[in-house]
């Protein structure tokens, strides 16, 4: 199967055999990681610029890290280090970037549907490196390729998404890739992080994780997003941290090869203790490894790549 979109902005409007795909050509790359020379030819002469409008340690650097290790040049641009903070539109910007050669922007933006703004005025590929409140593609894609290498599918899988369902674009792309893959979702938060219409997204809604817990087979804890919150929506980090953060008296009745997950950064302390952050059962740093082969994959694909053909 060919991979035959411009752009990546989300996993709302890809199709199964899409996603699929990238997690299959994920698997190769990740082959590479293990090479004495972990680097393939595969993006030679191309250009990626990651364009960051909001902070980031992880999707930053496995974003510069997958284009390198497929041999592209990389250009990093900061917001508040270019001419963004002298009043340039983001348009201006993009059409500065598409000028000087990019074959693919990444994009982080506070604001939701920025990126798919950008990729109407470019011809370079424009991957959603997170956007507002809305998606976050490639962590969706990182965390189901996580589920898939440790329980072996995803159809099936019961997945709980604990916290700050609200202001989470990894919920959303969590819940769009899970639910496309047949896994059975369900949110667990206060009722102030929950929005209103999130069961018709196809989610089941808990107010207590202790309700779902013996059922879970993947648990993926959220940050609070404090930088969001325009009120206040619990009345405390530590009663929030009482009633939702999960630690280990929370996981006494999970099964025992439950996945413990978090897309990073954590708040230690808030929605997960560190006892269950460092924990067996979870797979923290693992996501953040496999985060390199799925981008390097998205890059792949986007550029043209085919899946028997990587090295
Ligand atoms: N998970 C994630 O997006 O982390 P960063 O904000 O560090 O990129």
């Amino acid at each position: 199967m060919e991979f035959k979109r411009k752009d990546l902005l989300g996993l709302q409007e890809l199709k199964k055999e899409e996603i699929e795909l990238i997690l299959e050509t994920a698997k190769p790359m990740k082959d590479l990681f293990t090479r004495t020379v972990k680097k393939a030819p595969a993006l030679r002469g191309k250009t990626v610029v990651n364009l960051f409008y909001e902070p980031s340690t992880r999707t930053r650097i496995s974003f510069e890290l997958a284009a390198k290790r497929l041999s592209a040049d990389t250009i990093n641009v900061s917001a508040t280090a270019s001419s963004v903070v002298k009043g340039e539109s983001l348009i201006d910007t993009a059409k500065t970037i598409e000028s000087l050669g990019a074959d693919v922007v990444i994009m982080r933006h506070p604001f939701s549907g920025a990126p798919h703004l950008m990729s109407k005025h470019i011809s370079s590929s424009v991957i959603n490196a997170g956007d507002g409140t809305h998606e976050h593609p490639t962590q969706g894609l990182l965390d189901l390729f996580t589920m898939k290498e440790k329980k072996g599918k995803i159809k099936g899988l019961k997945v709980g998404i604990v916290g700050d369902i609200l202001h989470s674009r990894v919920a959303r792309s969590n819940i769009w890739g899970l639910n496309k893959l047949g896994a059975s979702v369900h949110v667990i938060a206060p009722a102030t992080l929950i929005p209103k219409d999130i069961e018709s997204m196809g989610v089941t809604v808990h107010y207590r994780i202790e309700e779902i817990i013996e059922e879970l087979d993947v648990v993926n804890i959220l940050r609070i997003q404090k930088e969001r919150q325009k009120e206040l929506l619990f009345p405390s980090l530590g009663e929030y941290s009482a009633v939702f953060g999960v630690n280990t008296e929370k996981l006494l009745h999970s099964k025992k090869d439950l996945l413990v997950m978090h897309p990073g950064p954590m708040n230690r302390g808030v929605e997960i203790s560190s006892t269950v952050a460092d924990s067996p059962l979870s797979v923290i740093n693992e996501q953040v490894t496999n985060g390199v082969a799925i981008r390097m994959a998205v890059l792949y694909l986007l550029s043209g790549g085919e899946n028997e053909n990587i090295a």
